[in-house]
């Protein structure tokens, strides 16, 4: 079994300070096969890619402009150059609490593709939209709007995230985890090349070895559990028992 991907979000927590402490304490106890990255926040980027060897250092967002006048925005060649290797796109916390449409995680899809930076799309459902049965809808319209139109994945990654499961303490089972990634999985089948689906939502040290079991989850995105050194560590070393 190959190695599981660990992508901590830090999302809006760490200074620079704070942020290169702990890559360079993540640094000292990594592994060569460990894949462990980190989306940190825009700030952080130049630092954290200074000091990471091998964990790898992206971004949390991104426009789907190159560039132009529109204040606050980052564009993926400033993300490259300040050293980020992947971007998370889609998040639920963008498509909800910053109203991201369709079309514009669409868009921001196909930039990242077309400026060489790796997208990792997150896709969920609301736990409204779970309990009315429209779970598997919801995910299929989430990846065909913005992956319809593909017709190279790149180095594409998937994030099942489902919305309910998201900084609640309340994570999916591994068989809803399960179901989902066969979905996507059979979703992705379409380009004959593996893409790799990582589950998130309160990932924790003390469930995410029995998420890994699962060889349907090829990796876990992590929020508030990537926030400690010791934590997030725990569920890279847990990646490594495969
Ligand atoms: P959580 O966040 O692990 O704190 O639930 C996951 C995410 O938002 O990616």
């Amino acid at each position: 079994m190959s190695i599981p991907i660990i992508v901590g979000n830090w999302k809006m927590h760490k200074t620079i300070a704070e942020a290169v402490a702990f890559v360079k304490a993540l640094e000292q106890r990594l592994i060569p096969e460990d894949r462990a990255c980190l989306a940190v926040p825009f700030t952080a980027l130049r630092a954290c890619a200074t000091h990471a060897l091998r964990s790898r250092i992206g971004a949390q967002n991104m426009s789907d402009a190159a560039q132009g006048p529109f204040t606050g925005e980052i564009s993926a060649p400033m993300l490259l150059e300040a050293g980020a290797q992947f971007v998370l796109l889609g998040h639920s916390e963008r498509r909800h609490l910053f109203a991201e449409d369709e079309g514009l995680i669409r868009r921001k899809l196909e930039r990242a593709i077309h400026q060489g930076i790796q997208p990792i799309l997150c896709v969920g459902e609301l736990l409204e939209q779970r309990r009315a049965g429209q779970t598997e809808a919801v995910v299929v319209r989430q990846l065909e709007s913005a992956l319809g139109e593909l017709t190279d994945p790149g180095s594409l990654m998937i994030a099942y995230e489902p919305v309910w499961a998201i900084g609640t303490g309340e994570t999916a089972s591994c068989a809803q985890a399960v179901e989902m990634h066969q979905l996507i999985r059979r979703y992705l089948s379409r380009w004959n090349r593996p893409v790799p689906i990582l589950y998130g939502g309160s990932v924790r040290p003390d469930n995410a070895a029995a998420l890994l079991n699962e060889s349907e989850v090829n990796g876990l995105l992590v929020g508030g559990a990537s926030l400690e050194l010791d934590s997030f560590l725990s569920i890279v070393e847990q990646g490594r028992r495969g």
